[in-house]
């Protein structure tokens, strides 16, 4: 059976207050959104992939897509909803594997990638990439002031790709939806339902490119992964 890929790729990226969505934004020679397909193409080169975008998007070049088996789907206003849409268009078996791999993390590595697939493979609740928190972890108050310190041990950052069988994350997402729950990643969903995703430790390199400054730091971390 095919591993499916689903990118959520239809946010406007409002944080980064640029002319246009941050994925299309250039790292290097290219768009954000080629360097994420292609480290996906690199680690799963028959993987089927679902790109999610938005139904206006003026900028996608489907000449940026590497893989031959590939579909686009209309994004919704969420995140979620986006990943719902993918789900809801591809024929999957109950049991295949999907991962979902946010468009804005282009610095994600190959070796992480195959990493997070054998976790999916051998944990039924699933997997997602993640790292322990290094910093001190503050709780502010209503006034901004710094009200209570977090045991940080056991504390981790969830990055993605995150991933499921496909009917554990429909099912997840399904009933989040029905109970209004509002999730940010696949793992919180599937947590929801009393199952737990395993935690994969990988690489601290894998930036979401959220902030203006992020450009610059991406690309000193694409340089410094080619040597
Ligand atoms: O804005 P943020 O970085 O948190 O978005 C995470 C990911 O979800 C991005 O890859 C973004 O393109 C995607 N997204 C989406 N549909 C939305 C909102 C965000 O596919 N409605």
């Amino acid at each position: 059976n095919p591993l499916w890929l689903i990118v959520p790729a239809a946010g406007q990226g409002r944080r980064m207050a640029a002319a246009k969505p941050k994925q299309y934004l250039a790292l290097g020679e290219k768009p954000i959104m080629r360097h994420t397909l292609e480290r996906l193409h690199a680690a799963f080169p028959e993987a089927h992939l679902v790109l999610c975008l938005d139904p206006d998007d003026q900028w996608f070049d489907p000449g940026w897509v590497p893989f031959s088996r590939w579909q686009r789907v209309d994004g919704g206003s969420e995140r979620m909803d986006s990943v719902m849409q993918a789900l809801a268009a591809i024929p999957a078996e109950p049991e295949d594997l999907v991962m979902v791999h946010d468009v804005a993390r282009p610095c994600v590595s190959v070796a992480d990638l195959g990493l997070l697939l054998s976790h999916m493979q051998m944990h039924p609740a699933g997997a997602l990439l993640a790292m322990p928190v290094a910093d001190t972890m503050k709780r502010a108050d209503d006034s901004g002031a710094s009200g209570a310190t977090e045991p940080r041990d056991g504390l981790w950052h969830a990055l993605t790709p995150q991933g499921f069988r496909f009917e554990l994350l429909c099912r997840a997402l399904d009933q989040a939806r029905a109970n209004q729950l509002m999730v940010t990643d696949e793992a919180s969903a599937v947590e929801a339902l009393g199952q737990y995703p395993r935690l994969v430790s990988g690489r601290r390199d894998n930036l979401k490119v959220t902030h203006p400054d992020d450009l610059a730091l991406a690309n000193a971390i694409l340089a410094a992964q080619q040597r």
